[in-house]
């Protein structure tokens, strides 16, 4: 057997090689999981669905089961990375998925954290159970943790959304939207229970439930901060 094995030693080396010059090429040692599970559910978590982040977005495919077949059939987290990380640069034409969501490093992360994360039951532990929306305390910090501003436009947070409403009047029309309800009940009920009222020219269904993915801390901090202060 050591007969055998004797020639691949130099190939080995080769290779091993390579991978070094690779991974120095790229100015960094390691993929920073943390900061790739925070941009995924920020960027991609309002299309796609992917169990360990806590994203469950149906425009895209769900990212769990995308690459069930393939890690069945033996391919490896390194490939999936490859491929997430091509996706992300080159979507093809007329897809509903912007190119270049993230770029440089901030790709890289995120496809090492889809590569990591994609199939997996549980929750993240560690440092990686505190990145993206569990780590979020102020009201601005969840509302891009958590997507909204995917959909949503609201001026003060920057983004741009339009599948649902603009919340940068929220404050005035939330009082009025429901018969008996306060302006933050009613918000509070937009996030937990979105289909409890549709509001008009928009579709239910769309926006997902964010029941038991915040905190009650989290959804008062939400609610303020949406209506305001
Ligand atoms: C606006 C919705 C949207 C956003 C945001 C989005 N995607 Fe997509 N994504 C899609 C759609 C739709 C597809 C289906 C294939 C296509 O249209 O190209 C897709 C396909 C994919 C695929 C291929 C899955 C497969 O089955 O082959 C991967 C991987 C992927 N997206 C990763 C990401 C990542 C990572 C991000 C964040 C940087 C992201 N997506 C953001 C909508 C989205
Ligand atoms: C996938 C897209 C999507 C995401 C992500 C999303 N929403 Fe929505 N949202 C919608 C749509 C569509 C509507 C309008 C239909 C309805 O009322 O359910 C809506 C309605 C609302 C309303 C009611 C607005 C009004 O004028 O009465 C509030 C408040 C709201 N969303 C807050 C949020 C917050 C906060 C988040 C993040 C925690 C969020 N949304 C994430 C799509 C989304």
């Amino acid at each position: 057997m050591s007969l055998l094995r004797t020639p691949f030693k130099p190939l080995l080396a080769a290779l091993a090689a390579i991978a070094i010059v690779a991974f120095t090429a790229c100015g960094r040692e390691e993929d920073d999981l943390s900061n790739g599970k925070a941009q995924f559910v920020q960027k991609c978590g309002s299309c796609h669905e992917l169990g360990r982040a806590g994203t469950q977005g149906q425009t895209g495919p769900s990212l769990d089961a995308a690459f069930r077949a393939a890690l069945a059939d033996g391919m490896n987290r390194d490939t999936i990375e490859g491929v997430v990380h091509r996706q992300i640069g080159n979507v093809r034409r007329n897809s509903k998925m912007p190119a270049d969501l993230v770029t440089g490093d901030d790709a890289r992360d995120v496809a090492a954290y889809v590569a990591y994360a994609t199939g997996k039951t549980g929750e993240d532990t560690g440092a990686l159970a505190q990145a993206g929306l569990s780590g979020a305390t102020t009201g601005a910090q969840i509302f891009t943790a958590a997507g909204c501003g995917g959909c949503h436009q609201l001026s003060e947070a920057g983004t741009n959304g339009n599948i649902g409403p603009s919340l940068n009047e929220l404050a005035s029309a939330a009082g009025e939207r429901e018969p008996g309800q306060s302006a933050s009940e009613y918000v509070h009920e937009s996030i937990v229970d979105p289909d409890a009222v549709t509001v008009s020219g928009y579709n239910a269904g769309v926006m997902p439930s964010y029941e038991g993915k915040l905190t009650e801390k989290q959804l008062d901090a939400l609610v303020q901060y949406l209506l305001g202060g």
